[in-house]
C-alpha cells in the first residue's frame, strides 16, 4: 500500500460505508457521485460495500437504479458506457431503517457482518450521517446498542454534517452525546469549504513561495478581505434559515475557517493534528467584542428586500416561504475581525457573506501596504496597492495585481494583472469538495475536518455577536436583492481608509492583463 507524506494511504481503506439519509438530496447530489468518482479514478479500494439507509422502503435493485440516475445527473464521470457498472453497483445495498428502533440496528449489524465477510472489508465501518443534527445523538447511541461498533477488528468512523449546534451550549450538548459513543479521533465533522481545491491551496501558496511568506504579516499587509457571496435567496430552506441566519449558517463555520487558513502559522509537521493546532491558535487569538456597542461598530447585518436577479424581479426575504413577515434574521453580515497575535496585530480582516448579492463568488483578497510615497511617481500617477487574490469559486485561480510602466509612456504607471486560472490550466474536472472529504475520511486523514475545540471557539466568537444582536433589533439594514448589501458595510472599511475590492467578474476596467501589456498602444 502506498503511503503519502502524512502517513495516510493513497487509496481508501477497504470498508463498509453506511449512508444514513440515503434517499435525500446530499446523498444523491454529492455522496454517490463522490464514491463513483473515487472508483473511476482508482482511489476507492476494491473491498468496499455501501449500505443506503432511510425510512422509505426500497429494494437493492431500486436503490441501484437511484444510484445510476444520481450519477448520470450529478457526477463528473458518467455511468453509461462503463463496462464495470454492474460490478460497481453490486457493492450497493439498501435497508429501510427507523433510527428510533434499536432492534433495527441489530438487523443492520447482521447485514454489516455479512457484507464484511462477503467484501472482505476488515471490519472497517464508516457511518455518514446525512441527517438533521438533532438525530446524531440518537443514531450514535443506537449504533452502539445495536452492536455495530463491536466489530472484531477494524476501525469505526463517524462523518457528520453541519450545523453542529445552534450556539456553544447546544453544540456542547451534541458533542457530549456523540462522544459518549465515539472518540474524538473517530469523528469527522464536515465543513465542505475545507474540501475546496483553492481553500486547500491557500496553505501551499503561503508556505511554498518565498515571495509571500516573508511579507505575510502586519508590516506589509494592510488588510484582508474575505467575500462569500451568493446570488440565491433562501429557496425552500426558509424554515431552517430563519432560525439560523447568515452568521450561523456561513460565519461560524466556512468564514472563520477561511480566516484561520489565511492567518495560521506554518505547522511544524504536515500532520493533521499539528495543522489543526495552528488553526485553533488563530481562533483563540480572535479579538472578542467587548460590548454591544463594540459589536455595533464592527459588525453590520442586513436582510434582502425585493429586487432583481438576472433582470427578473425576486421577492424580499420576508416574502419567502416559511419566513415570518416580521423576521429580523440577517441574510447578510459583514464584520471587521482582528487576530490579536504578533503576526497580525493591527491588521483588519474584513469578512462578508450574503444571499441575493449580484455574484456567486468566494474570494480572498490580500491588500498589501502602499510603497512609501514616491515623489518621482506621484507627480503623474497614484499608485494602487498590490493585491493577491485567491479565487475559490466559481473559477479557481490566483490573481496578482502589480504596478508597471505603461508601455510607450514616460512615467505613467498602470496596474497589471497576473492571472492564473486553475480551471484553464488543469482542466475543469477537478474533484468536488465532497469527493476530497469522503476520500480523506476513508483514509483516516483528519486535516480538513473540524476538531471539537475549533467548533467550540468559533461558537464562542459568534455567540457574543448574537447576544448583542438580540438587544439591537433596529440595527438590521435592508438591502435590495441584487445589490452588494447595506451601505454600512462599505462604511466599515471606509472608516479605516479602505474599500471592498471588486470580486470576480467585476475587475476594475483599468487593470491591464499582463499578457497584453507589450501590445498596448503607446500613450502620447
Ligand atoms: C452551506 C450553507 O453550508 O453553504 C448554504 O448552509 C450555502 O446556505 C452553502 O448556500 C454555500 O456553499 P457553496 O459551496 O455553494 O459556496
Amino acid at each position: 500500500m502506498t503511503i503519502n507524506a502524512i502517513g495516510a494511504p493513497e487509496r481508501s481503506e477497504g470498508a463498509v460505508y453506511f449512508i444514513f439519509g440515503a434517499t435525500g438530496d446530499l446523498a444523491r447530489r454529492k455522496l454517490f457521485p463522490a464514491l463513483y468518482s473515487m472508483y473511476r479514478e482508482g482511489k476507492l479500494a476494491e473491498n468496499f460495500a455501501v449500505v443506503g439507509l432511510a425510512r422509505r422502503g426500497r429494494t437493492n435493485e431500486q436503490f441501484r437504479t437511484d444510484l445510476y440516475n444520481s450519477i448520470q445527473e450529478f457526477a463528473r464521470h458518467k455511468a453509461d458506457g462503463d463496462d464495470n457498472w454492474v460490478a460497481f453497483a453490486s457493492h450497493f445495498h439498501y435497508m429501510s431503517l427507523d433510527i428510533n428502533h434499536v432492534d433495527e440496528f441489530v438487523k443492520l449489524r447482521n447485514l454489516a457482518d455479512q457484507l464484511d465477510d462477503q467484501f472482505k472489508t476488515d471490519g472497517n465501518r464508516l457511518f455518514y450521517l446525512a441527517l438533521a443534527p438533532e438525530l446524531f445523538g440518537n443514531v450514535s447511541f443506537n449504533l452502539k446498542s445495536g452492536g455495530l461498533l463491536d466489530s472484531r477488528q477494524g476501525w469505526n468512523r463517524l462523518v457528520i454534517e453541519k450545523p453542529f449546534g445552534y450556539d456553544l451550549a447546544s453544540a456542547q450538548q451534541l458533542n457530549d452525546q456523540i462522544r459518549q459513543v465515539f472518540r474524538e479521533e473517530e469523528v469527522y465533522r464536515i465543513d465542505h469549504y475545507l474540501g475546496k481545491e483553492m481553500v486547500q491551496n491557500i496553505e501551499v501558496v503561503r508556505f511554498a513561495n518565498a515571495f509571500f511568506e516573508p511579507l505575510w504579516n502586519n508590516k506589509y499587509i494592510a488588510n484582508l478581505q474575505i467575500t462569500l457571496s451568493e446570488t440565491v435567496g433562501v429557496e425552500e430552506r426558509g424554515g431552517y434559515y430563519d432560525h439560523s441566519g447568515a452568521l450561523r449558517d456561513m460565519g461560524q463555520n466556512h468564514m472563520l475557517q477561511m480566516v484561520t487558513m489565511m492567518a495560521m502559522e506554518p505547522p511544524s509537521r504536515l500532520h493533521p493534528e499539528d495543522i489543526r493546532d495552528e488553526k485553533v491558535k488563530v481562533l483563540r487569538s480572535l479579538r472578542a467584542y467587548k460590548s454591544d456597542e463594540d459589536v455595533q461598530q464592527n459588525v453590520v447585518r442586513g436582510q434582502y428586500s425585493s429586487g432583481t436577479h438576472k433582470g427578473k424581479s425576486v421577492p424580499g426575504y420576508r416574502d419567502e416561504d416559511a419566513v415570518p413577515d416580521d423576521s429580523h434574521t440577517e441574510t447578510y453580515f459583514a464584520a471587521r475581525v482582528y487576530v490579536d497575535n504578533f503576526r497580525w496585530a493591527g491588521v483588519p480582516f474584513y469578512v462578508r457573506t450574503g444571499k441575493r448579492l449580484p455574484a456567486k463568488t468566494t474570494e480572498v483578497v490580500v491588500e498589501f501596504k502602499n510603497m512609501p510615497d514616491n515623489i518621482y511617481f506621484a507627480q503623474k500617477t497614484q499608485l494602487e496597492p498590490n493585491l493577491l487574490v485567491f479565487r475559490v469559486s466559481p473559477n479557481e485561480g490566483i490573481y496578482l495585481k502589480m504596478n508597471a510602466k505603461r508601455p510607450g509612456s514616460q512615467w505613467s504607471i498602470v496596474p497589471i494583472a497576473m492571472d492564473f486560472s486553475q480551471s484553464a490550466e488543469v482542466g475543469i474536472n477537478t474533484p468536488e469538495a465532497y469527493e476530497r472529504l469522503l476520500y480523506d475520511a476513508s483514509r483516516g486523514d483528519h486535516t480538513y475536518f473540524t476538531r471539537w475545540d475549533e467548533v467550540a471557539l468559533a461558537w464562542k466568537f459568534v455567540d457574543r455577536i448574537e447576544q448583542a444582536w438580540k438587544s439591537q433589533e433596529n440595527e438590521l439594514y435592508m438591502y435590495p436583492a441584487g445589490t452588494w448589501g447595506p451601505v454600512a458595510a462599505q462604511q466599515l472599511l471606509e472608516r479605516d481608509g479602505y474599500r471592498w475590492w471588486p470580486v470576480n467578474g467585476q475587475r476594475e476596467a483599468e487593470v491591464v492583463e499582463m499578457s497584453s501589456v507589450k501590445d498596448a498602444a503607446p500613450i502620447k
